[in-house]
């Protein structure tokens, strides 16, 4: 497998933080310090829906890509309160976070859901940034790689191999996400080497290799560098270091550097 195939990824999950000024300010911090970054990795911000404009305006003409953090499934119609991907994609996202932990945790998500997320995203232009992880107790059992395994084959259900080049995998471990426990470089690169073999079954090699797959769960500009430095660890879905530009520009700076 062959890390060079692939470009880094590094993507900030801002969950529920920042107003419009707050968002346009912290942007308007990370955009001088990662514009080196260009042509090199990939930088997304994935931020609340009511940043979203303001994102894709504050960042027109820099090297960030902006995201959503959740998308509906239904192309339109009366689903109160939800967001679709052509809305989504007409105020200028690029990406869009599917089947987080949180959202699996405290809002019903199941990987039937996920799967119908990640299909409407690409149906409506979107790239999908696809989370899966286990919990602490499915690690203790040693059932991770069948939990992980049992995730991808229904988070991708019916998903062709064209469109889940499309598509970003992120491996989150429940229990290292805003925890302060982060998985080891070598636990990180276990998983996302199971996940990539994972799609060499269900697809082929060269899909497989074609597919970035993040690591998630309080990477930081402390302990970024070494996960990484691993082969099958293309990026990084960062929460509370996002938050942050100068430790976010850490992170990016350590992807650039592989
Ligand atoms: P964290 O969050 O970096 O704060 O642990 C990661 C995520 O939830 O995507």
């Amino acid at each position: 497998m062959n890390k060079n195939l692939r470009k880094a990824v590094i993507a900030g999950n801002w969950k529920m933080n920042k107003t419009r000024p707050e968002a346009k300010a912290l942007l308007e911090a990370i955009i001088p310090l990662v514009a080196n970054a260009k042509d090199k990795i990939e930088v997304i911000a994935c931020v609340p829906f009511t940043n979203l404009e303001t994102a894709v305006a504050v960042t027109a003409g820099s090297n960030i890509k902006v995201g959503a953090e959740n998308v509906h499934f239904e192309k339109s119609g009366a689903y109160t309160g939800e967001i679709s991907a052509d809305m989504l994609s007409e105020v200028g996202a690029e990406y869009v976070v599917v089947g987080h932990s949180e959202r699996r945790q405290y809002f019903g998500e199941t990987d039937e859901t996920v799967n119908k997320r990640t299909k409407a995203a690409l149906a409506g232009g979107l790239k999908p940034i696809v989370c899966v992880g286990e919990l602490l107790a499915e690690r203790e059992a040693n059932i991770t790689e069948e939990v992980i395994s049992r995730q991808i084959k229904l988070d991708l259900a019916d998903i062709s191999a064209e469109d889940v080049k499309k598509a970003i995998i992120a491996y989150e471990p429940v229990w290292a996400i805003g925890t302060g426990k982060t998985a080891t470089a070598d636990q990180a690169q276990e998983v996302c080497a199971f996940i990539r073999a994972t799609l060499a079954k269900l697809y082929d090699n060269a899909t497989a290799d074609a597919v970035t797959i993040q690591y998630g769960g309080s990477m930081n500009a402390k302990n970024c560098a070494e996960l990484l430095s691993k082969p099958d660890v293309d990026g990084g879905l960062i929460g509370g270091a996002s938050l942050k530009a100068e430790d976010f520009n850490v992170i990016v700076q350590a992807a650039v550097e592989g």
